[in-house]
């Protein structure tokens, strides 16, 4: 499973890239308002830096409706880096220019997926990833994992080649069990990424190797 951080925050981007563990990077709207990104410049710079420090698929949202406005973007987006992905909204005119970014050889993300029949028109439409938010679906009582489930069956079933993409993921155990059901890639926030790396046992069993290597450090010096 692929690991994108989901965030527009530079400093978090670099800190995920220098674990060394981060494939790519999504964003959306509300994630590039909370940098303060506004304007058509400061947007396209800003994807150009994050393109500068990871190495990998970078998602950058249009913020058009409808079918023309969305090709317009879209060609802008994809001009500024060999990396960058085209996020689309799986609405009607979202389809539509999916499928004509898929005939133009521009790849996008399917995104604001909660469901397997939208899923299906992502990938008919050609998108190379698709976006399903699991939090959200969380949120209202539905179960987000279970439809990461339905996905990858229905894709193995049908052998499409989009790739799932499990966004909105708001806890460690997320990612774990997105892992276990087989998702492509899990974009997510730094702290659930982050909290992976806690285990009780980890800390406890550290200390007492540290104690330990100082009784070795004495016991060499008194030799
Ligand atoms: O990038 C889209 C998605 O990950 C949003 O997450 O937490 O706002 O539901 P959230």
């Amino acid at each position: 499973m692929k690991f994108f951080i989901d965030t527009a925050n530079l400093a978090q981007i670099r800190e995920a890239n220098e674990l060394g563990i981060l494939d790519g990077v999504t964003t959306n709207p509300s994630l590039m308002a909370k940098e303060g990104i506004t304007g058509e410049k400061a947007t396209l710079d800003h994807y150009k830096a994050i393109c500068e420090i990871v190495d990998g698929d970078i998602s950058a949202e249009v913020l058009s409706t409808d079918f023309k406005g969305m090709v317009e973007e879209g060609q802008k987006l994809a001009a500024i880096h060999p990396n960058i992905v085209v996020k689309v909204p799986m609405i009607k005119d979202g389809v539509k220019a999916i499928k004509w970014f898929t005939d133009n050889g521009i790849r996008t993300n399917c995104t604001l997926v909660f469901s397997a029949g939208q899923a299906i028109l992502a990938a008919k439409a050609g998108a190379t990833y698709v976006s399903p938010f699991i939090g959200r679906v969380d949120d209202i009582s539905w179960d987000g994992l279970q439809l990461i489930e339905q996905l990858v069956h229905i894709y193995d079933v049908q052998n499409y080649q989009t790739q799932i993409l499990a966004a909105s993921i708001r806890n460690p155990m997320h990612i774990i069990k997105c892992a276990e059901i087989g998702a492509d890639v899990c974009t997510c926030p730094l702290e659930p990424i982050v909290a992976l790396l806690n285990h009780p046992l980890t800390d406890s069993g550290l200390k007492k190797f540290l104690q330990d290597a100082e009784k070795m450090k004495t016991a060499v010096a008194g030799q």
